[in-house]
């Protein structure tokens, strides 16, 4: 593995939940693996007053809480935090920031970190551009005497607009190659290994097209409901925070053609262009492809769960939803007529993200089996927990006749011994560290992303008809979700059973 360039890691937002839950822990594993530069630094900045000591004391509280190594040597993070300091400053202050250039210099002199800086924004999305302009403002991403790269977090925009306009107004401060538009599903390691599925084998890609495939249902369902973030939440709704990002990097992996090489490039511009073969649901459609949800209280095991509206920074008649699922078609050659379903939610039954695969049926059943009219084989890419996948495929049962069992073939990736399976941060942040964009979203595939979930937004903030259905907080969401597949009998596939017993659903 390359070792990346000597520098200084600057996160803006240094005091929030991102910092101590995901990215200290992702750097210290870094460490682990020996995979830092040897002159590194962190600089953290935020509003809330640290000394340095102070902040290392939080952030080595942090690593040994969500660190994902196993028993984290406390010697080691004391090693590793020492190269850690903090700064208080007000973000928006652009006075503020001579006094970082100063701390940086400071920082570089004594560790040597050779004036290349990377700049993390976890900050709220309003800041991004005002952090950039006044780093700019400062001198600070001027590439002359080092690198410069931000990381920007998601969401990028909150519609085409906003997300052209930030696109515009950073491409003023620095080039397209400085910017890093994190989507840490891409840092997953079985997202990646979609492409290897697809690429590396030569099975799967000859039947990987409308010849073959019946349709593609992507989840992403998660067991947790708003819980600190309501505040956030609410103004962004589940189609802002994980359809317009995560959700449609899964289509792009899945549904892209072949890759020319493994340049950066060459795999976004296959991306980009299953983003402009999407089929543009108009306003109008919004209501037949679209389904939008909201968790109300239930009871789950015994134990009462707060419904979306009375959580703390919710909206008391809040119409965000926390549930949505899409039916859509990808105009091109490959997939034209193939239907694509995808959903995620907050308070499912269970925390599952999967790529399913669904095979055209045979097209003459010679053996009994049940549900014959339903397709027996199924890929299943498993994205978490319990990261592998499986192949569902029929089987004779042993005995007389010739009756047919459908069963699985599965691997799981704990089946590897000694694969320690990285963390997305982690992935994401050595990639910036040594400078390859390739699992970064460029600025054209963001708007195109974008362009295709704009309708669905207008559509909900100007057409008061329509639904949106409320589901018992435990339940796969709203069962109408389901009237979206098309075919007799055919549903959503369902990983596990509903949790609540309370009444499916109904109209808020
Ligand atoms: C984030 C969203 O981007 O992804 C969260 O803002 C969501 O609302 C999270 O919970 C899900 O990520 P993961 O990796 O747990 O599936």
């Amino acid at each position: 593995m390359e070792n990346p360039k000597n520098h200084i890691l600057v996160i803006f937002g240094a005091s929030g939940d991102l910092t101590a839950r995901k990215l200290l822990p992702a750097v210290f594993s870094l460490k682990v693996q020996k995979l830092l530069p040897e002159k590194f630094a962190i600089l953290g900045v935020g509003r809330t007053l640290f000394s340095d000591i102070d902040f290392r004391k939080k952030m080595k509280e942090s690593i040994l809480k969500f660190s994902k190594e196993k028993n984290p040597d406390g010697k080691l993070i004391d090693d590793f935090t020492e190269s850690v300091f903090y700064r208080s400053m007000d973000n928006a202050t652009a006075g503020d920031y001579n006094g970082l250039k100063l701390k940086l210099e400071d920082i570089d002199k004594t560790l040597q970190t050779s004036g290349n800086y990377i700049f993390y924004m976890a900050t709220p999305p309003v800041m991004y551009d005002v952090i950039a302009a006044n780093l700019t403002h400062a001198g600070l991403t001027d590439q002359s005497s080092g690198f410069r790269r931000l990381i920007i977090e998601k969401p990028f925009g909150y519609d085409l607009n906003s997300g052209k306009e930030l696109n515009r107004r950073l491409h003023e401060m620095v080039s397209e190659e400085q910017i890093y538009r994190i989507d840490h599903y891409l840092g997953k390691e079985t997202v990646q290994n979609v492409l290897v599925t697809r690429f590396a084998n030569g099975i799967f890609e000859p039947l990987w097209n409308r010849n073959y495939i019946h349709r593609v249902e992507i989840t992403s369902a998660e067991s947790i409901g708003v819980e600190e973030r309501g505040g956030y939440y609410d103004s962004a709704g589940a189609l802002r925070d994980m359809v317009q990002n995560h959700l449609l990097q899964m289509v792009g992996m899945t549904a892209m053609e072949p890759p020319s090489s493994l340049e950066p490039d060459a795999i976004r511009n296959e991306i980009l262009k299953v983003f402009q073969s999407l089929q543009p649901i108009s306003e109008a459609d919004v209501t037949k492809q679209v389904i939008r949800g909201q968790y109300t209280g239930s009871t789950i095991r015994g134990e009462c769960v707060t419904g979306y509206r009375n959580e703390k920074g919710v909206a008391p008649g809040s119409k965000t939803e926390t549930f949505v699922a899409i039916k859509f078609f990808i105009n091109n050659w490959r997939w034209g007529g193939v239907p694509f379903y995808i959903r995620t939610g907050k308070l499912l039954p269970t925390r599952v993200t999967e790529i399913v695969i669904h095979f055209k049926k045979s097209p003459h059943h010679l053996f009994q089996r049940e549900n014959a009219s339903l397709s027996s084989n199924q890929l299943i890419i498993r994205i978490q927990p319990d990261e592998g996948i499986l192949l569902k495929f029929d089987m004779k049962e042993p005995g007389s006749g010739f009756n047919v069992k459908n069963v699985n073939m599965d691997f799981h990736y704990s089946d590897l011994a000694n694969i320690r399976v990285p963390s997305a941060y982690e992935r994401l942040l050595y990639d910036v560290m040594i400078g390859d964009s390739t699992l970064f979203s460029r600025d054209d595939e963001v708007e195109t992303a974008w362009k295709f979930i704009q309708p669905i937004q207008t559509a909900w903030a100007t057409n008061k008809n329509i639904k949106i259905y409320g589901y018992p907080a435990g339940t796969w969401g709203p069962s109408v979700s389901n009237d979206l597949i098309e075919g007799c009998g055919l549903t959503w596939r369902y990983p596990c059973k509903n949790l609540s017993d309370d009444g499916l659903y109904c109209e808020l």
